[in-house]
């Protein structure tokens, strides 16, 4: 089996002391960097756009999953591809031609990603599964970190792993939400390969050890 991996979530790390929030992510046991944009639109909130993610970029040497909560995302894709972007990550339910999306995000050299929303059955994806690099459930309503995970995303991550399976893909599952020792288990059992952690993650007090915990008892 795949190593399962961990992306601590930058959105919960703290601001001021952005660069030791980074080299933590590094010298941890972790895997990519998480960074949610959010624009106010999509979702009710507005996180940080391209000069603090290309801050991030100058200082991560982990892979940067990024994760866009905006809508029309077709009109920076290439500014997050120049900006150190690894796998860029657009909603389902901000996509108008989701697979001309996809193309448009290999065509810049980048993983594509599709987020879908607590309420998108997972058959919305039947269509495009194999021109999916990531599929990010997300396991709370999108919008804010240190919210409580929601139980029906076990369902439908294994209704992903079937579809994946049924259809000869080799998409990856992540999780986005409330992730925490609590859950991580079930979700990996069910068939998640990345699991998102931001509040569980900075706001312990040993942020490197609970990585280190997280990561070993996905792998275990
Ligand atoms: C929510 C974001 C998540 C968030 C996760 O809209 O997409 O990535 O940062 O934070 P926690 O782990 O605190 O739920
Ligand atoms: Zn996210």
């Amino acid at each position: 089996m795949s190593t399962k991996l961990i992306a601590p979530s930058i959105l919960a790390a703290d601001f001021a002391n952005l660069q030791r929030d980074i080299e933590m992510v590094n010298q941890s046991d972790a895997d990519w960097f998480h960074i949610d944009i959010m624009d106010g639109v999509f979702v009710p909130n507005i996180s940080f756009g391209m000069p603090v993610l290309k801050a991030i970029s100058k200082h991560a040497k982990k892979t940067i999953d990024v994760h866009l909560m905006i809508v029309d995302p077709d009109r920076y894709i290439k500014t997050f591809a120049e900006l150190g972007s690894n796998i860029l990550t657009v909603h389902y339910e901000a996509c108008t031609h989701l697979h001309r999306t996809l193309q448009a995000i290999k065509a810049e050299g980048m993983q594509a990603g599709v987020a879908l929303n607590p309420h998108t059955n997972i058959n919305v994806l039947e269509d495009t599964i194999n021109d999916i690099d990531l599929v990010c459930l997300m396991s709370v309503n999108p919008g804010f970190g240190g919210q409580s995970f929601i139980e029906n995303t076990y369902n439908k991550v294994a209704q992903l792993k079937t579809l994946i399976e049924q259809k000869g893909a080799s998409t990856k599952i992540e999780i986005d939400g409330g992730v925490t020792n609590k859950n991580a288990k079930q979700l990996v059992a069910a068939g998640a390969d990345v699991l998102v952690a931001g509040s569980y993650v900075f706001k312990s007090s040993n942020q490197i050890q609970t990585v280190k915990d997280l990561k070993a008892l996905v792998n275990s």
